[in-house]
């Protein structure tokens, strides 16, 4: 507005920090142990605020925290108003959050609408009320179908595999209804058609909201609503949008719309980010509007194949979508679900999809390690908002463990054929060398900081094994490493925040001299360009190189790398010449 101060257009944008921040993700389990039991805890995460900060990201999203039995790392939930003793305790949490926010760190939590712990007070009640109650209408208890009801009410399969539904026993031994849950048997389904279930919820976003906590990521957040009818997929091959019978119902938006209005209602109002699966553009820009969800994860980009086609689709489409509905996007490499990129994308099949893990798949880790580094640079010049998963800035590869090590419930419930979400979960190493490399034990490490130390020699093993030769990849290495990963990300990140061209949402496509070339310009004099092929290419002049994930020697930029360019003259900038020279390092004539 024209009539605007400058103190006011400065304070608008720190209230709209979300939709430019650099958001880290912390799975607090394997970030770094602070009381040496092998579990990651708050008060490791404290001692680490400082690499953080150094890192230069704006928030961390910390997955689940709160108490319960862990069945599913934590998404599980049996009290969202206390932290599971694993980790520490409510006071810790708010000691983390106020020291986070010291360094310029704002704390965004998990919420889980979809489901609780089976050990919530709400289902261990419903259990005790039996058929009928009160208590259960907060879940969806079901008589079985056929002799005895010994079917399952409906014939859907769980994301973790088998049936969505898990028949509970009456009191005198006899068996009784049965209950609904998407995941595992431990995550019993809520039913959002019970005031109960709204209410609770809203409470404890304010419980977190007042507490300092920045906003939330939504866990699953298409799945929380049900068709009341529970009707049977089988035979259905597609539903008009907005009526399968448990993925993104229209009564979702409501919620959101009043969980919206909960945030909004701080003065610097929090914010929501969503966890929506969804192939259609559309419903999924639907939960970005003013009113509703501030931001979702780009689940297109982290899926998408190694290819120049592909990611240049996902990215326009990505930008149409949101600018449609005035949001941000988002660009996401991994998660605690994903594999790893630099697994990943040394892969024949660089495109990640659930259905295709397997034990034992062929991984070229230099090749992964190359893509990795250049896919980070080409997300981080994207305009949105950037996510980072613990540990990518370290480029630690999926971990292949031991079978006998694995604990997650994706692994077990597919009959041991999943190798499960564990290979990305591994304690990060902080030391090249020392009991867990440094994640049991800031002793002797510049890098930690705070009271929270335990001695390398008491400290348990880490929960999952650490790989023997992660030393190498650890956060002090790669401090004394000038070409590391971590000094990688470091340098993109502290060129996002100090950059002009990357503070606003100004993104011009560049032509490229060939289609496995992407090339985009941010502002009027930063120019990213990303050589997916196998050939080098050769820039056209002399331009000064802000950042690469590679070495640049003549202008040259070789495949699989991605450069950061100055330069005021942002349109074909690249040779169109045959850029064909060949990767052997010959030069053109
Ligand atoms: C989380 C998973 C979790 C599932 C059930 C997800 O989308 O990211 O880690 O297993 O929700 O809560």
């Amino acid at each position: 507005m024209g009539t605007e101060r400058p103190e006011e257009r400065t304070s608008r944008r720190d209230l709209e920090w979300w939709r430019n921040a650099v958001v880290y993700e912390v799975y607090p389990r394997s970030f770094a142990d602070g009381n040496g039991d092998g579990i990651g805890d708050l008060a490791g995460l404290r001692s680490r605020l400082p690499y953080l900060r150094d890192l230069r990201v704006d928030a961390v999203w910390i997955t689940p925290w709160y108490s319960s039995p862990q069945a599913d790392g934590g998404y599980d939930v049996a009290d969202y108003r206390s932290i599971d003793p694993l980790f520490g305790d409510l006071a810790e949490a708010e000691r983390l959050i106020a020291e986070a926010r010291e360094h310029g760190i704002r704390t965004i939590v998990d919420i889980m609408p979809n489901h609780v712990s089976d050990r919530h007070p709400w289902f261990r009640a419903a259990l005790a009320a039996g058929p009928g109650s009160a208590e259960r209408e907060r879940f969806w208890f079901r008589e079985g179908r056929g002799p005895n009801g010994d079917d399952a009410p409906t014939d859907w399969e769980s994301s973790f595999g088998g049936s969505t539904w898990t028949r509970t026993t009456n009191a005198d031994g006899t068996p009784g209804q049965w209950y609904l849950h998407l995941f595992a048997p431990e995550q019993p389904d809520l039913n959002w058609q019970n005031d109960d279930v709204r209410r609770e919820h809203e409470d404890v976003l304010r419980f977190w909201f007042d507490r300092g906590a920045a906003g939330v990521r939504i866990d699953s957040a298409g799945l929380p609503v049900k068709d009341p009818a529970l009707p049977d997929m089988r035979g259905v091959s597609g539903y008009v949008p907005g009526t399968h019978p448990h993925l993104d119902r229209d009564e979702l938006h409501d919620i959101y719309r009043a969980w919206r209005r909960v945030a909004d209602a701080y003065d610097e109002p929090r914010v929501l980010v969503a966890e929506v699966w969804l192939a259609e553009a559309d419903r999924f820009a639907a939960y970005l509007r003013p009113d509703e969800i501030h931001t979702a994860f780009n689940f297109d980009f982290m899926t998408a194949p190694w290819d120049a086609d592909r990611l240049r689709r996902v990215i326009r489409e990505t930008l149409d979508t949101h600018s449609a509905v005035g949001a941000p996007a988002t660009w996401v490499l991994s998660n605690h679900d994903i594999t790893r990129p630099v697994t990943r994308l040394g892969r024949a099949n660089t495109a990640f999809s659930f259905d295709a893990k397997s034990f034992g798949t062929p991984t070229d880790e230099t090749l992964g390690t190359r893509r990795a580094r250049a896919a980070a640079l080409l997300a981080a010049a994207l305009p949105g908002v950037l996510y980072l998963y613990q540990g990518d800035e370290l480029g630690l590869p999926e971990a292949e463990l031991p079978r006998e090590a694995l604990t997650d419930p994706m692994h077990f419930r597919s009959g041991g054929v999943d190798p499960g979400r564990d290979g990305c979960r591994v304690p990060l190493p902080w030391t090249a060398d020392g009991r867990a490399f440094g994640f049991s034990s800031a002793a002797d490490d510049t890098t930690a900081s705070g009271p929270h130390r335990v001695r390398h020699d008491t400290a348990a093993a880490p929960w999952l094994p650490q790989p023997d030769d992660w030393g190498g990849l650890s956060v002090a290495q790669q401090l004394r490493e000038p070409h590391s990963m971590l000094l990688l990300h470091r340098d993109a990140l502290r060129l996002r925040r100090s950059e002009p061209a990357f503070r606003d949402d100004a993104f011009r496509w560049l032509e490229a001299p060939s289609p496995s070339v992407l090339a985009f310009a941010r502002g009027d004099d930063v120019i990213c360009i990303v050589n997916f092929g196998t050939h080098d290419l050769a820039l056209e002049q002399d331009a000064d190189i802000l950042l690469a994930s590679a070495p640049i020697v003549g202008g040259v930029v070789p495949p699989d790398t991605t450069v950061w360019l100055r330069t005021a003259c942002s349109t074909a900038f690249i040779s169109t010449a045959p850029i064909g020279i060949p990767s052997d390092g010959a030069q053109p004539e």
